[in-house]
């Protein structure tokens, strides 16, 4: 009988087997089905294309920043082709959802106003949620979503974020980030998911597929572009002799020059573009900065041979904020030499009558042969058609019946997930955590534990994000506390770290100042001394001491973690701190690992897995539970 009942057991195992598998495979298919090739809708495009004068041609290329249209007619005139808002560039009428939506609709208006109706892309750096606008889910930056290894969670962060930006009408967002940062130093490393290609190969897919979705097609989709192509996390680091104020910025890395020969850009640099073209990306955003001395905006080899030529890719490059103005000390010869290279649109914040004007004549003067433009601009229409944007029975304007889901507690509850995944737990002497909820008083110490925006860091509200209430809702750690304690339990607060003593714990919550880009290059990597006073003033009631760091990258602070009984990377977590609540009193259990390798000093940096000499204070992949 038993012998039966195995041999049955067995079988049904086996079954059970090729269903899973089956699931498995069908699943990933699912996932990873590719959107439909964007030259599938050439007819459609060359039909268009014939149609255009040079002008509307050349207006098609043309990215101005909405900051700096001083007459929105100037849409019509120069048939421009698409509009950002770059960070802190809100509408006029405020920040709020309405605001973005009705300003977003009197812009695309000018355009369906033109002789052939071609609407607007409107682009934001929607880099983790809609973080330009008010009351929008702000999800946790790349590096802690490169702590989580999870795909899937990639994927549904960016489907929100796609449907809190068709809210606004918002269809474009430069992300996902898919830079592989080298060295912890430079001031954008918190935008990547990780130091290893695999890690934002993986991500960086599943971001792609979030926002594009299986359709670019569906409304609710948004074309995405993977940036800042190439090696942008990869230069050298420059010693700049700032004055005593600028110690901390001793060292510039941002928009620098990656010095590495072709094998070595193709190892770390190129796997995530490939695997973002393959899925389909629409966009893509050439890098301010060099490679091998050479700027990428300016290079022929990087943006037609390999990635048009050899990767095939069939959407169109977007340029950087001003960055063709770095190609050449002229203008108009910087706008050819980029143009010719490669680039279809220019991001042109300001200077669209003058770019216009210049590459108007660079084509009459047969600098820029009329098949270049031909192909950059049907490049773009393909964008354009794959959205539905030529779909005339098809309504170009802000759908507002998004406006229930825009900032829900629906989207709030996977931005708790989020971080709750995304928390890396690097030591916890003698069980210190989970905490009790029943504890009798929880002392919590830092003007980061109730500051949503050093929560949330860079890009968000402002390009450089701001320190304090960022009058954007959102739990902070603090708050994420009280929420969770019991009725009975007692929890103080000080900004400076005093008043822990007779706690029966401190949670002390310290942080690094929002910053962006190159205002981010620091050489030294340590928290303020602020901050450091707040550890040292907790540190004196000698009792057990939690510490939760948020941070854009690892930092080196080597005393706080020996002098701590528990030590959290919280990384940048966005709006929802209470998903840190929900790992520090054990309701989630923490399962984060390092996306970055974990330097012992600054002298260490560059420090990444793989090094010969590697010998990093916590490995690439450490992370603790309970
Ligand atoms: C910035 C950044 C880029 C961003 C663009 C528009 O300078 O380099 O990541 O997408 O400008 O804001």
């Amino acid at each position: 009988m038993t012998k039966r009942i195995c041999s049955v057991q067995s079988g049904t195992i086996l079954v059970l087997v090729i269903c899973l598998s089956l699931l498995q495979i069908s699943c990933r298919m699912m996932t990873s089905t590719k959107v439909k090739p964007l030259h599938s809708y050439d007819n459609q495009v060359q039909a268009l294309l014939a149609k255009m004068t040079l002008e509307e041609k050349i207006g098609q290329m043309i990215q101005l920043d909405q900051e700096f249209l001083k007459d929105p007619q100037d849409i019509a005139t120069y048939f421009i082709g698409s509009i950002l808002s770059g960070g802190g560039s809100d509408p006029k009428a405020g920040n709020s959802l309405k605001a973005w939506a009705d300003m977003y609709d009197g812009y695309q208006k000018y355009a369906l106003k033109t002789r052939l109706g071609i609407p607007i892309l409107y682009g934001v750096d929607a880099v983790h949620g809609h973080n330009n606008v008010l009351n929008a889910v702000v999800f946790p930056h790349n590096i802690g979503m490169g702590c989580t290894r999870d795909p899937d969670l990639v994927r549904k962060v960016g489907r929100i974020t796609a449907i809190e930006m068709r809210a606004t009408g918002v269809q474009w967002t430069f992300a996902p980030c898919v830079t592989v940062p080298r060295d912890d130093r430079w001031g954008r490393t918190y935008e990547g998911f990780s130091e290893d290609p695999a890690i934002v190969d993986m991500l960086g897919e599943a971001a792609v597929q979030g926002f594009q979705g299986k359709d670019l097609f569906d409304p609710l989709s948004v074309a995405a572009c993977a940036k800042h192509y190439i090696g942008d996390g990869g230069t050298r680091a420059q010693i700049v002799e700032g004055d005593a104020a600028q110690s901390s910025r001793r060292v510039r890395l941002d928009q620098g020059d990656t010095v590495i020969d072709e094998a070595g850009l193709r190892a770390i640099h190129l796997p995530p573009y490939i695997t973002a073209v393959n899925a389909g990306v629409a966009t893509i955003m050439p890098s301010f900065s060099s490679w091998n001395g050479l700027k990428c905006s300016a290079s022929k080899r990087l943006l037609t041979e390999i990635l048009k030529g050899e990767l095939g890719f069939e959407g169109f490059l977007i340029s950087d904020y001003r960055a063709i103005d770095q190609v050449h000390p002229d203008y108009k010869t910087a706008i050819g030499i980029s143009i010719n290279a490669g680039m279809d649109m220019g991001m042109i914040p300001s200077k669209y009558k003058e770019f216009f004007q210049n590459l108007k004549e660079l084509v009459q003067e047969g600098v820029v042969p009329i098949s270049r433009i031909d192909d950059a601009v049907t490049r773009i229409l393909r964008v354009k058609c794959a959205m539905g944007l030529l779909d005339k029975d098809r309504s170009q304007l802000a759908d507002r019946s998004l406006w229930d889901s825009f900032g829900s507690d629906e989207h709030r509850q996977v931005a708790r997930q989020a971080v709750r995944e995304s928390l890396v737990l690097l030591k916890n002497e003698n069980k210190t955590l989970p905490l009790s909820k029943e504890a009798k008083r929880i002392h919590v110490a830092g003007n980061s534990a109730d500051n949503i925006g050093v929560q949330c860091g860079g890009w968000t509200i402002d390009w450089q994000g701001k320190s304090g209430e960022v009058t954007t809702s959102g739990t902070t750690i603090l708050g994420a506390i009280r929420n969770t304690v019991s009725a009975d339990t007692r929890v103080t607060y000080s900004e400076d770290g005093t008043g822990a003593d007779g706690a029966d714990i401190v949670v002390v919550v310290v942080g690094e100042k929002p910053y962006a880009e190159g205002f981010g290059d620091s050489a030294d990597l340590t928290l303020s001394s602020d901050e450091k006073a707040v550890f040292a003033n907790a540190k004196k009631a000698d009792i057990p001491t939690v510490v939760i760091l948020l941070s854009g990258r690892p930092l080196i602070v080597p005393n706080m973690i020996v002098q701590s009984d528990a030590f959290v990377a919280a990384w940048l977590p966005g709006t929802e701190g209470q998903g840190v609540a929900d790992v520090l009193f054990g309701d989630f259990k923490p399962r984060g690992k390092l996306s970055f390798s974990w330097a012992r000093s600054a002298d260490q940096h560059p420090i990444n897995v793989g090094d010969e000499e590697y010998d990093p204070l916590f490995e690439l992949g450490f992370g603790l539970s309970f």
